[in-house]
Parts: structure tokens; sequence; C-alpha cells
């Protein structure tokens, strides 16, 4: 069956450039109305013009799509209320909105300034935090909504100098896995994206004989995949150079102890066994975790539930 995105309207962050260009031109593409948002900075998040974003959208003009630019910064609740105004007002919906927008201050622990952290989390978490917020209760009202986060293997696993950029990488996991418990009697899916692909982002890290394998348009369909009408729900998928894959955030059932055991010595004891991954599970809510403990300790003890 085809993927189509007509009648939907979708807001694509940082679309100026890289993933979230090709983004754009995909979703417009398979029929969706665009919102083409860039601020249009530089790779560390200095300068704007809102040029690059105007360059998209013409793109998608010359194909028959629509689409307009919009150049909010996704830090400024006030600029990202007046983009979702901006498609209302066009086209009186919502239904997609890709978290893109991104910048890097890279610098290994010792030596990243505090005001670098901060604007990193600033963009990548507050940024997605104030684009969901702003079209949440659009999409409520439609009952209908897809949000991609935009995640990186650097969040997920960890990469030498981008503390600040896995903080703030996991943190949109973190508001995913909320927003798919709010969201879930609203016709609202919430995924993520984990991209792999040589743009001005990653054209210093990595080799060049590489570079040309990972195309943005092999990581695209990743992302039309996760915000399209059967999509997945509460799904990190990662995407780069034609793999496809899915991230899951796994518990091992655990062990329980009874009180005189409670030891740090009990826990090294039986470490092999606490943590046996045959036994792993993927919880779907906070509380799955609380009804494991407890279940665990009633058996142990002997207290019926
Ligand atoms: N390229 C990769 O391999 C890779 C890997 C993991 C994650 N990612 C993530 O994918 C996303 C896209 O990255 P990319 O590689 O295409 O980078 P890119 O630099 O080519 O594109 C990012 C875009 O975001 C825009 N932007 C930055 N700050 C903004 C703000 N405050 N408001 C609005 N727009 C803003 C920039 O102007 C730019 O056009 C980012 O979230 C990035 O962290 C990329």
């Amino acid at each position: 069956m085809t993927i189509r995105f007509d009648d939907r309207v979708a807001i694509v962050t940082g679309a100026g450039n890289g993933l979230g260009r090709c983004h754009a031109l995909g979703l417009a593409a398979r029929g969706a109305k665009v919102v083409v948002n860039d601020l249009g900075g530089s790779v560390d998040g200095s300068g704007g013009s809102s040029d690059a974003a105007k360059a998209v959208v013409a793109e998608i003009e010359a194909a028959g799509g629509e689409a307009i630019a919009n150049g909010a910064n996704v830090t400024k609740m006030d600029e990202v209320k007046a983009m979702v105004a901006q498609a209302m007002d066009k086209w009186g919906r919502v239904d997609i909105l890709v978290n893109n927008a991104g910048v890097l201050r890279d610098k290994s622990f010792t030596k990243v300034e505090l005001n670098d952290f901060g604007f990193v989390l600033d963009v990548h978490l507050m940024g997605s935090v104030n684009c969901s917020k702003a079209v949440w209760d659009i999409m409520r009202e439609q009952n209908y909504g897809r949000i991609a986060m935009t995640t990186s293997s650097s969040g997920l696993y960890g990469n030498f100098g981008q503390t600040n950029y896995g903080a703030a990488k996991m943190g949109v996991i973190g508001l995913l896995n909320t927003l798919v418990l709010e969201g879930a009697k609203y016709g609202i899916k919430v995924n993520a994206l984990s991209p792999c692909a040589a743009t001005r982002m990653t054209e210093d890290i990595i080799p060049e004989n590489l570079l040309e394998l990972l195309t943005p348009e092999s990581v695209t369909p990743a992302l039309l995949y996760i915000v399209s009408e059967d999509s997945p729900n509460r799904t990190i998928i990662t995407a780069g150079a034609g793999t496809y894959a899915r991230t899951i955030i796994n518990e091992t059932a655990g062990k329980w102890f009874p009180n005189e055991d409670q030891t740090p010595e009990k826990i090294a004891e039986f470490w092999a066994e606490i943590s046996d991954p045959a036994t792993q599970k993927e919880y779907t809510s906070g509380n799955d975790q609380t009804t494991n403990m407890l279940t665990k300790a009633a058996n142990g003890l002997g207290i019926k539930i």
C-alpha cells in the first residue's frame, strides 16, 4: 500500500538544510502541505536568515507541491506559536510535527562551557517541547496527530565530546514516552528517528569515502513511516545508508530479595542473574516497572494481590 499524506498538514523544523529539507521534500512529494521552518543559522546555531527555508519551498512548489516558509527559532515560544498560527490560517489543521531542528557545540566534558550545554539542550529538548506544546491541543481536538522526535546514537549510546548533545537527544525520548501515554486517547502517536546521514553536521566526523553512502534520502523513508497514518507508536527507528532498525529500551525481570538480604553484597553475588538479558522485557510505562517490583515482593512474601 502506498503511503500518502494527501490533506495532511506537516510542520518540519530545521528544514532548510540536511535531513529536515529531505523530510519536507519527501512529505510534500506524497501530498502533504508543509511548513518549512528554519531559522537559517550555522551548525553551532549562530547567525540566521530565512533564505534556506525559502529555497526548499521553491523546490517543493517547482515539483507541484504546496509549502510555506517560516523562520521561527524553535527555542522561542512566541515565534513557535506564530508558526503554528501561520499553518492554521493557511490550511486549518496540523497533522504532523517533525522536530528536527538541531545544533552542535561539541567539547569534551572538561572543556564544555555551561552556556553551550544549556544552548544545545534548549534547541533540541526545549525546541521539541515548544513545538509539541504548540500543536498539542490542535491535535487533541482533531483527534489525530503524529509527532516525530529526532534522537541520536550519541544520546542512546554516547559519543565523545557530546555530553550536551547526548543529554538533549535522550531528553526527547523522555518527552516522547509520556506524550505517548497522554496522547493515546486522542489519536496522537509519537515516535523518534535516530538518523545517520552525511550533512554539514557530520562532515567533520565521518571519513569521506563512506560519507556518500549516508544520504539524507536513505533516512527520510523511516521518518515518513513513523509519521504515517498506520505508523507504530512509541518507537525509536534508526536509519542510515539503507539500514533500518529499531532501538528498544528493555529491563531485566530482576530478582527479589527478602529484607535481610537487601544488601549491596547480595546484589553483587547475584549480579549475573539480576542482569540476565534473557529475562529482559520492554515496558511501556513507568507503572510496568512498579508492578514488576510489587508482584515479585508480594510473591516472595506470600501476599495475595
Ligand atoms: N546527520 C546526522 O548523522 C545526525 C545524526 C543523529 C541526529 N541528527 C539530528 O538530525 C537533525 C537534523 O540534523 P542535520 O544533520 O540535517 O543538520 P543540519 O545542520 O544540516 O540541519 C539542522 C537545521 O536546523 C536548523 N536550526 C538550528 N537551530 C534552529 C532553531 N533554533 N530553530 C529553527 N531551526 C534551527 C538549522 O538552521 C539547520 O538548517 C538534528 O536534530 C540532528 O541533531 C543528525
